[in-house]
């Protein structure tokens, strides 16, 4: 099979296929597939029939599997998350404002991968936010400002025990926990670690930024998520099953979406470490 790769004609984002990732692929292939994702930032890969080991060895070929704290894996399968919701829930989306996963970690993962079982007819996109050109597109002024700036990520505000994920969280299998207190600093704008490019690594765990007084920061805060949530910058991603997407979380926003009340949704999720030995040329 040839590997095509199609440009979703937005911010960010390409439609891969002639791949099938049900069975193993050839490095010459991953090493395609990795540039793609260097080039595009999230990767659609539809028709993909997977089982979750093959989705366990998709992602392994880009990064070891990541930690996912907060989240209980789903059963018999311990590195697979479920992103779910019956079709009688009624509470908040999960995830519905721009993050980057688990950002509060020394280390975050530098991609994750969604791939759809239950979508509904309508609904349940998943957005995406090119930080690149969001920090390209910045006056120069604010670019220099967040140029000596690092902002405090936590997980605190979601996952403590008084956190937003703390009461009834339908089908997701949440674990709140002290352990979201803790706090880790990474610079705002900052060079992508595997492609150097410069860009704003920021998003709803950024809970302070050190050295700002209160206010400062608070208004800082607000001028980035406007800036950040511009159509401009934003690849608005609509599901199919089967359909397997992978991103960077070094480059891109994500959040969920709403309006599909009344129907069920589940995907299943892994994130992956990031590890220069995986780079296109480690
Ligand atoms: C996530 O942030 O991993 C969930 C995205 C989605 O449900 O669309």
């Amino acid at each position: 099979m040839i590997i095509s790769v199609q440009n979703m004609e937005a911010p960010c984002g390409a439609k891969i296929t002639g791949v099938d990732f049900s069975n193993p692929v050839s490095s010459e292939d991953l090493k395609q597939i990795r540039k793609a994702w260097m080039d595009h930032h999230v990767l659609v890969f539809p028709d993909q029939k997977l089982t979750n080991d093959d989705l366990v060895r998709f992602a392994e070929y880009f990064g070891p599997i990541g930690d996912d704290p907060f989240i209980e894996p789903i059963d018999g399968h311990e590195k697979i998350a479920a992103i779910h919701r019956r079709a009688d829930e009624t509470g908040r989306i999960f995830a519905d404002n721009w993050h980057s996963d688990w950002s509060f970690m020394p280390v975050p993962p530098a991609g994750t991968c969604l791939y759809g079982i239950v979508i509904p007819p309508h609904g349940g996109d998943t957005f995406f936010s090119n930080q690149h050109l969001a920090y390209e597109k910045l006056p120069s002024n604010m670019k220099e400002k967040l140029l000596h700036l690092n902002a405090v990520h936590s997980a605190r505000t979601a996952y403590a025990r008084d956190g937003a994920y703390a009461k009834d969280n339908g089908a997701m299998r949440i674990t709140v926990s002290d352990e979201a207190k803790k706090i880790q600093l990474h610079s705002i704008a900052r060079n992508h670690p595997e492609s150097g490019k410069i860009g704003l690594f920021g998003g709803s765990y950024v809970v302070d930024f050190d050295g700002l007084s209160h206010e400062e920061a608070r208004e800082l805060a607000a001028e980035l998520r406007d800036w950040q949530d511009r159509e401009e910058f934003v690849y608005q991603h609509k599901w199919e099953p089967d359909m397997l997407v992978l991103w960077d979380n070094r480059s891109v926003l994500h959040r969920a979406s709403g309006g599909y009340e009344g129907y069920e949704r589940r995907l299943h999720r892994l994130t992956i470490a990031d590890n220069p030995d995986y780079y296109s040329d480690g």
